[in-house]
């Protein structure tokens, strides 16, 4: 918190030892307060019992992680709200690369991996009517200081900690402190309307593109090379049969 240097992102900070979601106790401070005055206000938890990603898939959220949300009320299209993602991974990636010089990178849609594993993931919910947002839950889950090792043994295959890649603890604070602040100038880069240098950046710590990869969505499975992502967060894939497909929403895996 001493090293907080933001103007509006964690100034207002709400801490839990224990809870269910932090998107949640979001949600929860949202309908009890005019949403405008939260604008910023981060969530915080030692431990989720009910931490969720996306798809709705349960999110391990044991002690040691830094599991967040970041209320916010965005005046944008709909339509590009995948901007805050993409500002939002891109500050999670950036934050871990200043700090521990590891090599994070970004998986399509919004997962932060070191090499082949992931340690973090990040969840936009929207609340709106039409076109008018109420406000965004920003909630972001880093398996900081996660004890690997007893996680379960199918997500031991896929995930790892900053503690499990350094061999010691980090400062949790100092972390989310950097992410917000790398966060909140990216924020309201994109809050100006300038889209392009997110896209830029984004795309230059991007795992995913140039890629050969399977993708799988509700409707159909395909493989091909990722080539693009669009400021929709779409990723577009050139199939071996040379058909270009856009995919908004599933799952990727790199081949
Ligand atoms: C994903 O990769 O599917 C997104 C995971 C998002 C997890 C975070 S942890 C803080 C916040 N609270 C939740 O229940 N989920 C998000």
């Amino acid at each position: 918190k001493k090293v907080l240097r933001t103007s509006f992102v964690g100034i207002d900070t709400r801490y839990y030892e224990s809870v269910g979601s932090t998107n949640w106790a979001a949600k929860k401070l949202c309908m009890e307060t005019d949403p405008a005055l939260l604008n910023g206000t981060v969530v915080v938890a030692e431990e989720q019992t009910g931490g969720f990603g996306r798809l709705g898939r349960a999110w391990a959220s044991p002690k040691g992680g830094i599991w967040a949300s970041i209320i916010l009320t965005p005046k944008m299209p709909v339509d590009s709200l995948f901007m805050i993602m993409m500002a939002a991974s891109i500050s999670v990636a950036r934050a871990i690369r200043r700090k521990y010089d590891l090599g994070a990178l970004i998986k399509w849609p919004n997962d932060v991996y070191i090499g082949d594993k992931k340690v973090a993931g990040l969840l936009l919910e929207l609340s709106a009517d039409g076109d008018e947002i109420h406000y965004c839950l920003l909630g972001m889950g880093i398996d900081a200081n996660v004890d690997v090792g007893e996680l379960s043994p199918e997500l031991q295959k896929s995930v790892t900690s900053i503690k499990a890649e350094l061999g010691h603890d980090i400062d949790r604070a100092s972390l989310l402190a950097m992410i917000l602040r790398e966060f909140e100038s990216r924020y309201m880069i994109v809050q100006s309307g300038e889209y392009e240098p997110i896209i830029r950046e984004w795309k230059s710590l991007s795992l995913t593109l140039d890629n050969r990869v399977s993708i799988r969505t509700a409707r159909k499975s395909f493989e091909g090379v990722a080539i693009d992502i669009d400021q929709h967060g779409a990723l577009i894939i050139r199939r071996d049969n040379g058909r270009i497909e856009k995919v908004i929403a599933g799952d990727c895996v790199h081949l």
